[in-house]
């Protein structure tokens, strides 16, 4: 790992060594085909086995019973944005649809179903700069809403849903969970859908992983392009079309990876253990300033700043001259963001702690911002 640095991007973000070690076989010569990854065909024998693996592994993986569909689809996490209201509520937009508006993403996510549906944002985290997810009072619900949707953790503003909202019975629950798929183990059977991004947790960017059931997909629309209905991803197994082929093989060695370290319990307590110590550091001192709140803060995605923008800037300067790469905060809140999502190392946690011990010392006398999450 000598010639890499740690890489705290939000993503694409890191990918674990093993599987990029493989990846770089499987390019030239995958399963002894003398053809790489990249150029098989979708319709093959080699892509076969490379797809059949990716599910069963995933189902193994996040224990996902028979009854839920396993697709791997193209056009980022943003498509689903669309898709998910397109499919899921009636042509004449009478539907009415509930969604947490807890960050970057969810808002936008409501943007989209706007187009298609009436939305109640039954919760939101906004006015204090999504330092916190919505609960108890400050939850709203409507009388029956067609889903309820939530980010269930946001990569900007590094908050997470530690418990999922009370949905009532029958309602759909549906998670944009990229940031912080498979990051501990998941009861599938409290969503009837998942998805997420693969850029963050499981591989490249533009795959996108659905977990859903399946008599849900099949009370989608059936009066859309072919496309954009997931029926038609259902029935063709991710093939209707040529699929993200690398993407999904790429997902599906992660999916091997988690197995070997013992599995989603495994990979919990590391992330655990990893943002511990970061929190842990975050908490002992007072020149950094941790932006979401102590019962909601995301073990993926640490989001803090120093007491000046300048400071902020200096830091994240600094860092990269350490080997710590992409810490500057997304651009709508300035700071710092820490992303240490599954294939991250604790070694750069510690890293990144020693180096913030050692940028207080020397910027001490600066003063504090007035609050949290704000300057
Ligand atoms: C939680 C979440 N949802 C959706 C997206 C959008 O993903 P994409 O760029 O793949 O469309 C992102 C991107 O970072 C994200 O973090």
């Amino acid at each position: 790992m000598s010639d890499r640095v740690f890489n705290f991007s939000a993503g694409p973000g890191v990918l674990p060594e093993p599987v990029l070690r493989q990846a770089q076989q499987d390019l030239w010569n995958i399963h002894g085909s003398g053809i790489g990854i990249l150029e098989h065909s979708h319709r093959g024998k080699v892509f076969d086995r490379v797809l059949a693996e990716a599910e069963a592994d995933c189902r193994e993986v996040g224990s996902i019973p028979d009854d839920y569909a396993v697709l791997f689809l193209p056009g980022g996490a943003s498509s689903q944005f669309y898709m998910i209201p397109m499919n899921f509520c009636a042509a004449d937009k009478s539907d009415t649809v509930d969604y947490f508006d807890t960050g970057e993403w969810s808002h936008k996510a409501i943007a989209e179903a706007k187009l298609f549906a009436n939305v109640n944002v039954c919760g939101s985290s906004k006015a204090t700069n999504y330092d916190h997810v919505p609960k108890g009072a400050e939850v709203k619900l409507s009388a029956r809403p067609k889903y309820v949707y939530i980010e269930s953790n946001s990569t900007v503003f590094g908050n997470q849903f530690k418990q999922l909202p009370a949905v009532p019975a029958g309602v759909p629950l549906i998670s944009d969970s990229s940031s912080d798929i498979y990051s501990e183990p998941i009861d599938v059977r409290k969503y009837h859908f998942i998805y997420a991004g693969a850029q963050k947790n499981l591989g490249p960017a533009s795959t996108v992983l659905v977990i859903a059931r399946k008599d849900y997909l099949e009370t989608g629309r059936a009066d859309l392009p072919t496309m954009l209905q997931y029926r038609t991803h259902v029935k063709n197994q991710s093939r209707y079309n040529t699929p993200p082929t690398f993407g999904i093989y790429l997902v599906g060695q992660t999916f091997k990876w988690i197995k070997s370290i013992g599995g989603l319990k495994a990979m919990a307590e590391r992330n655990r253990a990893k943002a511990a110590a970061l929190y842990d550091h975050l908490d002992s001192q007072s020149f950094f300033t941790p932006l979401a709140k102590k019962e909601d803060r995301s073990p993926m995605n640490v989001v803090f700043k120093c007491p000046t923008p300048e400071l902020d800037d200096l830091f994240v300067k600094q860092a990269e001259k350490h080997g710590l790469d992409g810490l500057k905060g997304h651009r709508s809140i300035g700071g710092m963001r820490a992303s240490i999502y599954n294939a991250f190392p604790i070694e750069g946690v510690r890293a990144l702690v020693e180096f913030m011990k050692t940028f207080e010392r020397e910027h001490r006398g600066a003063s504090k911002p007035a609050m949290a999450g704000a300057r």
